[in-house]
Order: structure tokens, then sequence, then C-alpha cells
């Protein structure tokens, strides 16, 4: 049973949800409130601290799960499936808790629900010709566009269906991302945050816990909540440069942004204060605190941090160079432990990357 505390009964006091005849959560279309899309972009990030003492409504978990079903997907064949548990009620917490990597362990413990998303590759063989003729019922598969009964039963259908199941793992899968990705945004325009987090720790474990048959893969672990921390997690997260990203007509002519085009982005909140804004680690600090886990973050090396602020592809505003600075003038940077370096070297060469740029020795 979750705490009921000050802090959750307000926020039950506040919700706008209520319970009908059967003691069901209802929910009008009144009550929702609208995120505008662009704003919801700049809005979300990945949240890591969530409010143990919040439970996440039903009716939004269920709008994140039908902006997940709404995505598009391949022939309409529906191949992204999702699982929702919440630790309270699930009978296989300490399995999944075992799988996840390390670093999420924490966070799946504060989160309100995990969602595993799957990925059914039996759809595409078992669902593929009823999803075509779904969209021709539906009237969107014309004869405007080629469409002709002949060929698709003969070369399109046939074709698809022959396709390996590594084939299709590698389509469903891009499917699914876009079906998790909708959610999440579904989710922030309600204030529900995510992070998506991996369940390395034991690969295949999850699928062994939920007794997954082999066409059902685990595409990814996803965490929702209400924030512990500031819900606009000390600020957007850095990109590379727009130009760096995006290309104009070939690859290697770059795509040059608008400045006028980013200010209205700015104006309608898409893209939002760089971190980390002023008072971030004093806020994870005091989180770690209360928690009884440790305060601070990670450093790279000095030499490290130097060359990455001088790395032209990175889009690194004020912010961030700050704290930057502030981290070298600091001191007390480690090194790249041996082992690393030379796992770094192996690595780097066979993908035939700079490894010397990497390690400071250019
Ligand atoms: C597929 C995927 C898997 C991720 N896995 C983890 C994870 O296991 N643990 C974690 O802390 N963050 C994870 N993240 C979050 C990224 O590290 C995050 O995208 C990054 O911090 C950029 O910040 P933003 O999402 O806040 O913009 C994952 C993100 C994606 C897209």
């Amino acid at each position: 049973m979750r705490r009921v505390t000050a802090v959750s009964l307000r926020f039950f006091l506040l919700d706008p949800t209520k319970k009908d005849q059967g003691g069901r959560v209802s929910i009008s279309a009144a009550d929702i409130p609208q995120t505008p899309t662009l704003k919801a972009i700049g809005n979300r990030r990945s949240i890591r601290y969530y409010d143990p003492d919040r439970t996440v409504e039903d009716w939004k978990i269920q709008t994140m799960l039908q902006a997940g079903r709404l995505a598009s997907c391949q022939g309409n064949i529906n191949a992204t499936e999702a699982i929702v548990v919440n630790k309270d009620t699930c009978d296989l917490w300490d399995e999944i808790e075992e799988c996840v990597s390390g670093f999420n362990v924490q966070i799946i413990n504060q989160s309100s629900h995990l969602i595993f998303w799957l990925t059914n590759l039996n759809a595409w063989y078992g669902r593929a010709n009823d999803g075509l003729s779904t969209l021709a019922l539906s009237g969107a598969l014309t004869k405007y566009h080629g469409w002709n009964y002949e060929f698709t039963m003969t070369q399109t259908v046939p074709r698809l269906m022959s396709f390996p199941t590594e084939r299709t793992d590698q389509l469903l899968r891009f499917e699914s991302g876009q079906a998790v990705a909708q959610s999440m945004l579904a989710g922030v325009s309600l204030d529900v945050y995510s992070i998506l987090i991996a369940f390395g720790r034991k690969p295949g474990g999850i699928e062994k816990a939920f007794g997954l048959p082999p066409n059902l893969k685990l595409t990814w672990g996803h965490a929702i909540g209400y924030p512990l921390e500031e819900s606009h997690g000390g600020g957007q997260r850095v990109r590379l440069k727009f130009n760096k990203l995006f290309h104009k007509d070939a690859y290697g002519t770059p795509y040059e942004p608008d400045p006028q085009v980013d200010a209205a982005l700015k104006e309608v909140g898409m893209i939002q204060e760089q971190a980390p804004i002023a008072g971030r680690f004093e806020e994870v600090d005091e989180i770690a605190g209360r928690f009884h886990r440790d305060p601070g973050v990670v450093s790279w090396p000095a030499r490290e941090v130097t060359r990455l602020m001088n790395d032209e592809d990175w889009d690194f505003g004020p912010n961030i160079r700050a704290r930057a600075q502030q981290v070298l003038d600091e001191g007390g940077l480690p090194d790249y432990p041996e082992e690393m370096k030379e796992t770094f070297r192996k690595i780097m060469e066979e993908h035939n990357l700079d490894v010397r740029k990497f390690l400071g020795e250019d």
C-alpha cells in the first residue's frame, strides 16, 4: 500500500477525475488539459527522479496507450503491444527488478508504473493481409496510387510475407519506437513524465518473467510518473547542432536553420533554456539527501571536458559552458583508466574512427 501523505492527498483533492456509479474513475473531455504539441515536445525530458507518493491516474495511462495505438504502423498491422505494471499489484516485481540495469533500479522503484513495450513479429506474417484490407476498406489505399487487386495478391502481399524475421524485426521495432514516442508526448501533455530504461542486467529475463513466446520481443522498458525534481529537469538537454544533423538535397550539405524560426519556436516553448539551469545541482543533491543516496555527479577528465567544449558539432550554450568551466576550475578530475583506453582504441579502430582525438593523443 502507498503511504498517503499531505502532498498526495492535496493532489487527490485537486484531481479533476470523478468516480462514476460503478466506482471507476471517470473523466470528461472538459477535464483533460491540453498542452499544445510543440510545447509538449519542448517540455519533454527524461525524468530520473519520481515522486514515490504519487500514482498516475488510470485515465492518463489509458491516454498514453491510446497514443501508442494510434501511431502510424506499416500496413496497419498493429505490431506494438504493451504490459503496464504497477509494483504494488504485480506479482513479478522482484523478477523485474533483478533484470533492470543497476543505474535504473532507483528509478523504477520511485516511478508510478512501468510500461513494457513489445513488438509482435507475428503481426507481420499473420496480419499484413488483413491490415492492408482494413486500409482499402477505410479508403486509405486506392487505385489512384497504383494499388490493384491482382498485383497486391500475387506480388505485394506474398513478397512482404516472405521477409525473414531479422528484417521484420528491424522494420517493426522502428514502428514500436514511433508508438512509444507518441505515448511519451501524450503523457507530457498531461504532466506525466517518462524515461526509457534498459533492462540489460539479465538479457531475456523480462521475456522469461512474463512467459512471452519468441515472436513477442521486448523492445523497451518505460517508467512513468510525476517528477520529484522540477519537471524542466534542470533544462533542455544539449544536442548536436541542427546543421550537423540535417542535410539539404545531398548528404554533407548542411541544412541551415533560420534564426527567425528558432526564435518563434522558443516563443512557443519548443526550444527551451538549455541545461543546467541555475540550482540544478543543489536540487539533485537535496533529493539525494532526502532519500539517503550519494550526492554529486560524475565528471570526465579535464582534457576531455575541454576538448568537448571546443567541439564544433555540439550546440553548446552558456549554461553548459559555465558548468564545464566550473568543473575545470574545481579540479580534481580523473584520467581515463588504462583498460578503458585499450577498449576505446580497439573498438574505434574497428570502426575507422580517429581514436587519437578521443584519447588526447594528437
Ligand atoms: C531507447 C532509449 C533508452 C534509454 N535508456 C536509458 C536508461 O537505461 N537509463 C537512463 O537513465 N536513461 C536512458 N535513456 C534516456 C537518455 O539517456 C536521454 O534521452 C538523454 O538523457 C537525453 O535527454 P532527454 O531525453 O532528457 O532529452 C534512454 C533513452 C532512449 C531513447
